[in-house]
């Protein structure tokens, strides 16, 4: 996961506020000092004024036109004015071409302007309205700038003949393909008519075709609330195979066989999850397949959740991530983060619910081997985190003032936010527990939610009555790891640790004997993470004659194997790993291996050469991160 150190936006925001006093005219002195108030002090990273104005529902005109990779259209907000002059909305690298107020035939314009851009929060679009002002309809166009959207040649997908194209809006991203108050805060209903061409399918967070129309228009609807960051469009030659009664997966032909194998239990998953904290609330669970740039392993678009191609492993090894993102349509989705600075809320939740789903369907053994692995991963992160710039960043209740939200995505949000969960319901019992966090789900649903308001429901629901004593503060608003930490030390791992001593310690080289199959991905990764980081090259040339990890397929297994083989200049490696960075933009995997290159001159520059190639095939989310890395700054 994400961490890198970024610059403070406090400037920016001073600079922007003075652009909105002059920029929004026709304003009483008074309006606009409270707007500088909002601007300054707004934690939400947002211009939005929702405590004022609000969006309830949102309708989008759209037509996506991939000769000019563009989408052209309308956005058309229902709102609710509380009595305020301007509603503002967020933009970012878009072409606002006129905004109008009235249902369609009827449109009178509306006095708008734009603000000064900012290079993480885009721009404040402020609309003169008026008291009866109930709808307003912004006409766009989206620009080569619109970080949200990835427009794909025929070559980087799977067919090679048709290009594709997918947004990705969490967590400022959505004002970048739609004007719109982009806060988690605000929960919306929208439908969309979309139009494409009529050779590809639409899809999108919401009701969905299971098949092309004959004109390349469709029509989506999705009626219950969400946060804006969970409106996702994704465009391609896209075909459905059914997994279960509501359930499915969509990807494009060429590999619907492999994907109908690998995620064949979603239909478990499924009850296992409605088991648990009840009802499915989105009707129906669809899978996305996108191609390889899609730089997470999953979204969890509701009714649509995007995934990585690189889940498809062959031995449904890593449908732990589908358990996360379904695991997401109660936290997350139903209940969600009011603020970036809660994110552990949503991820943290799913991360423990995800645990529970993995263990209902496949065992306890298996759940904690899951657990254990990304433990591993949090203690490496927050090692990091400490000896950096921001070590307030292990606290789960963060402080992103003036910083990117991405800097909180770290396995401080997910496996401290996740442990913390496990070692509460530990305390209490599961019994309680689930009891709990059921009512919560209920309470909460369709809401957003703070820490400190969780903070007083768990006093007030569960601790209290039950005259529990436990370190809630220390846990939400401390840094590393309290001590009451569960702890887990799976004896399955034992074997693949003895293994990795006896070979760092040259007691035994592997023979033919060895195969893949013969220990689990999981306990493959502990076996690499277990090997000596100084290791003689001929023992990482031994295992690679024998396991062939460098180019095995998965690619978890890959990512660790790179990691060590570049700590010991072990060159080998690079045909496979220069194709590896070439084909997959999941940012899980590139961050580590770009963060080793960038170690010494002679890597760094090869990462240059690469990345200069392979940006090409990434998402901007990743290139981003990448070019932090690589050259410090980002350089957009
Ligand atoms: N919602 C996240 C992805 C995300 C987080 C996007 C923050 C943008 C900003 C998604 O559910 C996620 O956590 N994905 C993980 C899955 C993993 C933890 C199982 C990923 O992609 O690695
Ligand atoms: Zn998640």
């Amino acid at each position: 996961m994400k961490y890198s150190n970024k610059n403070s936006l406090t400037g920016s925001l001073i600079i922007s506020f003075f652009f909105l006093l002059f920029s929004c005219s026709n304003k009483t002195n008074e309006v606009v000092k409270s707007e500088k108030m909002k601007v300054r002090t707004d934690l939400t990273h947002s211009y939005s004024n929702t405590s004022e104005v609000h969006t309830t529902h949102l309708h989008l005109d759209l037509e996506v036109r991939f000769d000019d990779k563009l989408i052209n259209g309308v956005a058309r907000h229902s709102i609710i004015n509380k009595g305020s002059d301007t509603v503002i909305f967020d933009v970012k690298n878009l072409n606002i071409q006129k905004v109008t107020s009235g249902k369609k035939g009827g449109e009178v314009n509306l006095s708008f302007s734009i603000g000064e851009n900012n290079e993480l929060l885009g721009a404040p679009l402020c609309v003169l309205i008026d008291e009866n002002t109930e709808n307003v309809n912004i006409y766009y166009n989206t620009t080569d700038q619109s970080d949200a959207i990835d427009w794909l040649p025929k070559s980087l997908t799977a067919g090679k003949e048709y290009p594709f194209m997918y947004t990705q809006g969490e967590a400022l991203l959505t004002r970048s393909w739609i004007p719109i108050q982009d806060v988690p805060s605000n929960r919306i209903t929208y439908s969309a008519n979309v139009k494409v061409p009529s050779d590809l399918l639409a899809l999108m967070s919401a009701s969905n075709p299971k098949n092309k129309s004959k004109n390349g228009n469709y029509r989506f609807d999705m009626k219950q609330p969400i946060p804006c960051y969970l409106i996702a469009l994704a465009v391609g030659n896209i075909s459905y195979h059914k997994l279960g009664e509501n359930c499915g997966v969509y990807a494009e032909p060429e590999l619907i066989e492999d994907c109908a194998y690998e995620f064949v239990d979603l239909p478990k998953m499924m009850t296992a999850a409605e088991k648990i904290y009840g009802k499915y609330q989105w009707n129906v669970y669809d899978l996305l397949v996108l191609p390889y740039s899609f730089p997470f392993g999953g979204m969890e678009n509701p009714r649509l959740t995007f995934i990585s191609p690189t889940l498809i492993a062959g031995d449904r090894s890593l449908v732990s991530v589908i358990a996360h993102e379904l695991a997401h349509s109660w936290s997350g989705n139903l209940v969600t983060n009011a603020t970036w600075e809660d994110f552990w809320l949503n991820e943290g939740f799913t991360v423990y619910f995800e645990n529970r789903i993995m263990e209902e369907i496949y065992g306890k053994e298996s759940a904690d081997i899951l657990a254990y692995i990304e433990f591993q991963e949090l203690e490496n992160e927050l090692k990091m985190i400490s000896e950096g710039g921001f070590p307030e960043d292990t606290h789960l209740k963060l402080n992103l003032k003036g910083r990117d939200p991405d800097m909180g995505m770290t396995s401080i949000a997910y496996v401290k936010g996740a442990f913390f969960l496990k070692t509460l319901e530990e305390k209490v019992g599961r019994d309680l527990f689930d009891k709990f966090i059921d009512t919560y789900f209920r309470k909460y649903a369709f809401k957003t939610i703070t820490t400190e308001v969780f903070k007083e429901y768990l006093e007030k629901q569960l601790l209290t009555p039950n005259n529990i004593e436990f370190n809630t503060d220390e846990w939400l608003y401390k840094g590393g790891i309290p001590d009451n930490c569960l702890k887990l030390d799976p004896p399955r791992f034992k074997k693949v640790k003895d293994l990795a001593r006896l070979i760092s310690n040259g007691i035994l080289v592997l023979d033919k004997s060895y195969k893949l199959d013969q220990f689990l991905t999981q306990e493959w990764l502990v076996f690499i993470r277990s090997l000596s980081d100084t290791i003689h090259i001929d023992k990482l040339k031994n295992m690679d004659d024998v396991l062939n990890f460098k180019a095995c397929g998965n690619s978890e297994i890959m990512t660790e194997w790179y990691v060590l083989g570049l700590k010991n200049n072990y060159q080998d490696i690079k045909p496979d790993l220069e194709a590896f960075l070439m084909k997959v933009g999941r940012r899980k995997y590139l961050e580590p291996i770009y963060n080793q290159l960038a170690k010494n001159t002679e890597d760094l520059s090869w990462a240059k050469r690469v990345f200069k190639n392979a940006k090409n095939n990434y998402h901007f989310v990743s290139n981003k991160t990448i070019e932090e890395i690589l050259y410090g700054e980002t350089t957009q």
